[in-house]
């Protein structure tokens, strides 16, 4: 089994003192623990500097990431935020094509996929996230949905490209909802996925790719989720806005390490 990646998404929350009470609370907990899961904080863009600094001291274990960026590379965008200005700061990775991004913000999988251009390009690991709606998976089409997602967002990309992804499995339905999938549907759809990977770029790449888990993963069920073959991590909201619950995630992924 691969070490586990574990990434907070801290979506639009916490006042500046706030958010750093609780990347240094992060980070002395972790301080100790010898890790072999990788970490990742992702808060908000105002909270760049402050995460990137705290990241970069020497006794962080965690690397420091964005929850969005513009599909433009730069220019007359009032309001946006690009890869490059984000590279500029030192934030290593990028959650991107959130579900919230596809809702609310009009996001398809060809700007997902213009977004994860810039970010190869500006040298951040981008973490793409697919996930099907409630009403797709009750009518039986949360593989296909996943797999259009997929195809059109990510398989345009030359191997040394996809070789950086990171996936994020959110089905819709679980995200902030405390309705977990359960672990045999996460592995089904992560199997399915790492197929998907396999297909197109072979299984060394289908092996390599990390495929992490999110919605409504928390200290209780990070376990039974991380336990399965293919899921390689977790994407983690809610869970992740407190430290004593983010920190037993990890553990519960370091566990899982240990017993396999
Ligand atoms: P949740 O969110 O853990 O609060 O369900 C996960 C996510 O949206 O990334």
């Amino acid at each position: 089994m691969k070490p586990k990646l574990v990434v907070g998404n801290w979506k639009m929350n916490k006042s500046f003192d706030d958010a750093q009470d609780l990347i240094l609370a992060i980070q002395e907990s972790l301080k100790d623990m010898k890790l072999q899961t990788e970490v990742v904080l992702c808060p908000p863009f105002v909270y760049a500097e402050l995460i990137t600094d705290i990241a970069e001291e020497e006794d962080s274990q965690f690397y420091a990431g964005a929850q969005n960026c513009s599909e433009h590379a730069s220019g007359a965008y009032t309001g946006e935020i690009s890869a490059e200005m984000l590279a500029s700061m030192g934030i290593e990775f990028c959650i991107v094509g959130h579900s919230e991004r596809r809702k609310y913000f009009g996001e398809t999988n060809a700007i997902i996929a213009q977004k994860i251009k810039l970010l190869l390009e500006n040298d951040i690991v981008p973490i793409v996230c697919c996930g099907e709606l409630l009403e797709e998976r009750k009518a039986g089409k949360h593989t296909q949905v996943v797999q259009q997602q997929i195809e059109e967002a990510l398989f345009g990309l030359e191997p040394k490209e996809f070789e950086r992804i990171i996936i994020a499995y959110e089905p819709v339905w679980a995200i902030g909802t405390g309705e977990t999938a359960t672990p045999a549907q996460a592995q089904e759809m992560h199997a399915f996925i790492r197929s998907l990977v396999e297909q197109k770029y072979g299984t060394e790449m289908a092996y390599n790719t990390y495929i992490l888990y999110g919605g409504s993963c928390n200290a209780k069920n990070a376990a039974d989720l991380f336990m399965q073959e293919d899921v390689d991590g977790g994407l983690i909201g809610g869970a992740s806005l407190k430290a004593d619950d983010f920190v037993a995630i990890i553990q519960a992924g370091e566990n899982v390490l240990k017993d396999n």
